[in-house]
């Protein structure tokens, strides 16, 4: 028989429930292809007998609040189906077509449609309506991402007291863009439902404090330790920078697959130096920029041609989005081009692949590779920095190049930080990184891997669990329910 929770010295510990649009839990985790976010809640689930609730990833023809419960290995799944007009109103719409662009600064992409506001507030509704039944006393709650920033209130309006945390896993964007959203004060007010709203950076929290107290409409105060006043409420907010399972990476990294993989791309590389680039097809990750960039470096360095290529992985996200379309169209015409320009018999500048690899592959492709070009236009954090960083050999490690836009910049002082919409930058930064001497590139590594440990996913996860444990309540729940009655 297990172990029940009391021999494990859990008894007083209360449940985790993690809420989030995808539900990544994997089904196999020695499978190897799940990241590090994704185990690292799976064990906190594992630990705290919690649960993982969201969105099934399918669609049916009604919405009917039927549940369906997994166990993936060891973690409680429960997932719901939607239809199809809430993934094009909730998913498409308003989370991808609206959100996504305004928190990445992307206002010219954003689209404003009142049916997709109107399919964002219903779906979560009802979200919250099959999740506050399973909600016991003693549980806390802790909501993911941008698809579901009103949940609390619609928790809270169904009668759900406790402490409910949140955390951004994606940028914050200055005030003057926020107000373009219409009904930006509505969609706040109701994050003041949450005890404890964390973000990645100092930046992102401070755009967000900006915001509450600096519009109009809003007028909140800013008071000690983080915490905002608004609304007639408080909320406490915080800096949690997400980090990657550095054990868990490792290990992939030194598996067989993860040494075969290595193997295989230095053979593929036959002496040249090789640069990776591993994004989701996105507009904020700064690919057609990263590919002119390397135009750049191939025309200014003629020297360098045939010496060194690019790999860009890139898997198709979110292809029933218009914007997502133009953008695949747009890469694919311009790594054609740009292979046509300069290739030669025996050489391609660029691989471009649109394809998905798992994660001891990344590793091996990672450890293989020169030079790491992360350069996104805005990034929440962006992992792959650490990533690569952690599957470098350290007597030979290669050379991160990192976008300052990124979340990571603000603890990755020490990676090339470039200006990704320069390509005059990003051409000299890839130079430097190719000829950085090996002793500077050891000691950047060091302190590189140095931020990489200190900043471990299970840091992340505890900290923010364990500030939000810590939260007194009722703080919010009854004062909020008072304030919205007055
Ligand atoms: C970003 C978001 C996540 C999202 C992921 C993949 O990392 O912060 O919430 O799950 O992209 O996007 P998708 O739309 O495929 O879930």
């Amino acid at each position: 028989m297990p172990p029940s929770r009391v021999e494990y010295g859990y008894a007083a510990m209360s449940r985790l429930i993690v809420v989030s649009n995808r539900v990544s839990a994997p089904k196999d985790p020695a499978a190897g292809s799940a990241g590090g976010l994704a185990m690292a809640l799976s064990a906190a689930l594992r630990k705290y007998d919690g649960l993982w609730f969201g969105w099934s990833g399918e669609t049916v023809e009604k919405f009917t609040g039927e549940l369906k419960i997994e166990d993936r290995a060891g973690v409680t799944v429960a997932l719901v189906d939607l239809e199809a007009q809430d993934v094009d109103e909730y998913y498409n719409g308003y989370a991808n077509k609206t959100l996504w662009p305004l928190l990445h600064h992307r206002t010219d992409l954003a689209a404003y449609e009142r049916s997709y506001g109107e399919g964002y507030e219903r779906t979560n509704a009802r979200f919250a309506d099959v999740l506050a039944p399973l909600i016991q006393p003693d549980d806390i709650i802790w909501i993911h991402d941008y698809h579901m920033l009103p949940m609390a209130r619609d928790l809270r309006r169904r009668g759900v007291k406790n402490r409910i945390g949140f955390f951004l896993h994606t940028p914050w964007p200055v005030r003057q863009l926020l107000v373009t959203l219409p009904h930006h004060r509505r969609l706040v007010e109701s994050m003041f439902d949450y005890d404890l709203i964390g973000f990645h950076t100092r930046e992102w929290l401070d755009l967000f404090r900006d915001y509450v107290a600096s519009e109009p409409s809003v007028n909140g105060k800013l008071l000690p330790n983080d915490a905002l006043e608004a609304f007639g409420r408080t909320v406490q907010t915080g800096v949690f920078p997400i980090g990657i399972d550095v054990d868990g990476f490792l290990e992939a990294r030194n598996s067989v697959f993860g040494r075969r993989t290595y193997d295989r791309m230095a053979a593929s590389a036959a002496f040249r130096s090789m640069m990776v680039g591993v994004d989701r097809l996105d507009y904020s990750k700064g690919l057609e920029e990263r590919l002119l960039g390397y135009e750049q470096f191939l025309t200014d360095n003629p020297d360098k041609r045939g010496e060194v290529f690019l790999l860009q992985v890139t898997p198709i996200s979110r292809d029933d989005v218009d914007t997502y379309q133009d953008i695949r169209v747009r890469l694919d015409a311009l790594a054609g081009r740009i292979n046509g320009e300069f290739a030669d018999m025996d050489w391609q500048p660029i691989r471009y692949l649109n394809r998905t690899y798992r994660r001891d592959q990344l590793a091996g492709i990672y450890r293989a590779a020169r030079v790491g070009l992360v350069t996104p236009l805005r990034d929440g954090m962006n992992l792959v920095a650490k990533e690569y960083v952690a599957a470098q050999n350290p007597d030979d490690p290669g050379v991160l190049v990192l976008s300052r836009f990124a979340g990571a910049a603000e603890q990755m002082g020490e990676a090339l930080l470039v200006n990704p919409f320069s390509r005059e930058e990003l051409s000299d930064a890839i130079k430097r990184a190719l000829e950085m001497p090996l002793a500077e590139r050891k000691r950047k590594w060091e302190s590189l891997m140095t931020v990489v440990r200190e900043t471990d996913v299970s840091i992340w996860r505890d900290d923010f669990v364990s500030t939000l444990r810590a939260i007194e309540r009722p703080s919010n729940g009854d004062a909020n329910a008072a304030a919205r009655a007055a």
